[in-house]
């Protein structure tokens, strides 16, 4: 069994990968956390029976205590990841690391040092490695199943209400405050094209912009809180409607866990309480959001790999979707489909039931679960590493040069001298 501190005791922290020491009791024990939130330290104690004594008010008064447990899982917010990180190290944890690693370049890269200098177990959080989708795809490639590699193309449909929700009203608005779309959302999707590529990325370019979720496009008549507008029962993007009664979010749809972000017991009641004060009930036309609400990125691998990728808020589902081509085939499907569709050419087509692909001895493969049990394998010896650090540092380097791309206005950026730029300008 191992024992896990977790420090901060967020939506992450709490409900993602720790599920797994519910499940499974005598794998992984929760014994020590720390948040600056005292109701989150009570929700540790309660669902996780940490003691008192053993519950922080702080990530730096967890990390002045002796090493309390093997590992650290890190679930603050992104550009607190890298410091504790290092700091966690070197009290010689080993550590579930959430994803952005970190959004300053040089801060990904002096980690990368030191977790090699210090030999410790470090999964980041990219959950999509764990899904039956990709690595089924992944596995398809690695086993020649269409020749050799082409084009790797991926979109991600964010979805209009979850866009509005953190992007646009919530924790991921501003990239100086946490970090650029491209980093906060879709290194996940850096990360899986870099691993179906199998090799290293060379150059990219990018464009994007903001351009709805802004001042100008708010409705006329329109209020700067929804509880105070007149078009609070017919506008799409009203926060009570969304919170209360939407399909997407709302409460009565068993969908609370959203609001939970704003109000820590979300009944009706409290919710539209909140949205009178809280950044949730804000106008998303009058928000001071500052991220891109749509974008593209055009890749270039080694071995003449090519890879498109877009991510767009105007998208009535959350999901992605994925289309690989080889010389002797192509890859298709919609993650949460359950199915891959596989085209051998002048062979047909097979599609693959993804339900009867399973990654793990319990067959409970997915995402959160599926990493957590990565990990206590890992660190059990039971298995090899799936989330290469190496590989989350390079998703790493991909999303800030896309966006360094984006921000010059689309100019082509080399990986390995903007890697070297950044080694020469912090470190
Ligand atoms: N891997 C994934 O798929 C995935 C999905 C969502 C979010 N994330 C990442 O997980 C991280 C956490 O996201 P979340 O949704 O859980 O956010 P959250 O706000 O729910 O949780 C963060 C917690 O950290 C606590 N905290 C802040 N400062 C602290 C400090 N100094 N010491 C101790 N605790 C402190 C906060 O009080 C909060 O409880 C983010 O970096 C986010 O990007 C990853």
């Amino acid at each position: 069994m191992i024992t896990v501190a977790v420090c901060g005791c967020g939506a992450r922290g709490l409900f993602a990968y720790m599920e797994y020491a519910k499940r499974f009791p005598d794998r992984m024990k929760v014994v020590a956390g720390a948040d600056i939130i005292p109701e989150r330290l009570q929700l540790l104690r309660e669902l996780y029976g940490v003691p008192e004594e053993m519950c922080f008010d702080s990530d730096e008064a967890l990390l002045a205590q002796p090493k309390l447990a093997d590992a650290m899982l890190i679930s603050t917010m992104d550009r607190q990841h890298a410091g504790e990180a290092m700091k966690a190290l070197e009290k010689g944890y080993h550590l579930i690391l959430e994803k952005p690693i970190s959004p300053v370049l040089a801060e990904c890269l002096a980690l990368q040092e030191k977790i090699h200098e210090t030999d410790r177990f470090v999964v980041v959080g990219h959950v999509l490695r764990y899904t039956n989708f990709y690595a089924k795809a992944e596995e398809l490639i690695r086993t020649g199943a269409i020749g050799k590699l082409m084009t790797i193309a991926m979109t991600e449909n964010v979805g209009w209400w979850h866009f509005s929700h953190s992007f646009v009203r919530g924790n991921w608005r501003r990239d100086d405050e946490t970090s650029p779309m491209l980093l906060q959302k879709c290194c996940h999707d850096m990360d899986i094209m870099r691993w179906l590529a199998g090799v290293p990325c060379k150059k990219v370019q990018c464009f994007g912009t903001l351009s709805y979720f802004k001042e100008v496009n708010a409705p006329e008549g329109s209020a700067a809180r929804c509880m105070d507008c007149p078009l609070q029962d017919s506008c799409r993007f009203s926060a009570k409607t969304l919170y209360i009664s939407s399909p997407h979010l709302g409460v009565r749809h068993d969908h609370g866990g959203w609001a939970r972000v704003f109000v820590p017991d979300p009944t009706e009641e409290n919710i539209l309480e909140a949205l009178k004060t809280s950044p949730y009930g804000r106008c998303v036309f009058r928000s001071d959001n500052n991220v891109a609400d749509h974008e593209t990125v055009d890749l270039e691998f080694e071995n003449g790999i090519l890879g498109t990728f877009t991510v767009s808020a105007f998208t009535e589902r959350c999901d992605r979707t994925l289309k690989i081509t080889g010389t002797d085939g192509e890859i298709y499907g919609v993650l949460g489909e359950d199915r891959l569709h596989l085209v051998r050419f002048g062979a047909g087509e097979e599609v693959i039931d993804l339900k009867k692909v399973t990654d793990g001895p319990e067959g409970h493969g997915g995402g959160d679960m599926g990493l957590a049990d990565g990990f206590w394998r890992l660190m059990t010896g039971q298995a090899e590493e799936k989330t290469s650090v190496d590989v989350s540092i390079e998703s790493h380097v991909m999303a800030l040069a896309a966006e360094a791309s984006r921000e010059a206005g689309g100019t082509t950026v080399v990986l390995e001298d903007f890697v070297k730029q950044a080694d020469k300008g912090n470190r």
